[in-house]
């Protein structure tokens, strides 16, 4: 089976990005990735798809501002670079700018967002925070596809996290991301052996591909 062709998404620390690579060099993901794209010059996800030999592109927002639709024409580009790289997938990896429908649209049910609560509980920023200002003994980290609410989407798999009443921002943070670094390369090989399904609002895991 060819592997398929991730474009990875990424502003941060990129510790998403590196599980996906760990995971691919240890031969537990059937996957290659084709190209990482980020928004912020210099970032540790961009450091770390050199230092693993990976194209990587800094594509600067502020290059857009004069635009009339400067989110759209920023998309736009990512989608060529995206189309130019073959990509199959695009998984959003710690990517801290909102998605327009010129990305959404053309990787329907082929974008997926990894996220630090169980949605749809705690979207957007701060998701660790919230759930310890709500007192919830229980969160986790959800991958899930993209779709244009922010960190809405059929939900594909999902974690739990014990909270500890000592808990803080940090020491819940730490518990969660381990958790991530293990359901994203499992959602990603999900993916490439065809075994997700989407009807409408849900997406299913097949015992076995169609
Ligand atoms: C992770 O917690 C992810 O769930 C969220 O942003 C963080 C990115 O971390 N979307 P990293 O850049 O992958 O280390």
């Amino acid at each position: 089976m060819t592997p398929i062709r991730l474009g990875v998404l990424a502003s941060g620390r990129g510790s998403n990005l590196q599980a996906i690579i760990d995971a691919i060099e240890s031969n537990t993901l059937d996957a290659t990735i084709a190209v990482v794209v980020s928004n912020k010059k210099g970032s540790m996800a961009i450091e770390r798809a050199q230092q693993h030999g990976i194209q990587d592109i800094f594509l600067d927002p502020k290059s857009m501002e004069g635009e009339s639709n400067p989110r759209q024409v920023y998309d736009q580009k990512i989608l060529e670079v995206l189309k130019e790289h073959e990509v199959e997938l695009v998984l959003l990896a710690g990517y801290m700018k909102i998605v327009t429908p010129v990305l959404i649209d053309a990787y329907q049910s082929r974008m997926m967002n990894i996220h630090p609560s169980l949605l749809p509980s705690f979207p957007g920023l701060g998701a660790q925070k919230q759930a310890l200002y709500a007192g919830v003994k229980v969160s986790g980290c959800t991958v899930h596809f993209v779709t244009e609410g922010v960190d809405e989407g059929p939900i594909i798999l999902q974690t739990a996290v014990s909270v500890h009443e000592d808990d803080t921002v940090d020491s819940l943070s730490a518990r969660i991301l381990e958790q991530e670094h293990q359901l994203f390369p499992q959602a990603v090989q999900l993916f490439a052996e065809g075994r997700i399904g989407v009807e409408e609002r849900r997406a299913r895991v097949l015992e076995t591909a169609p």
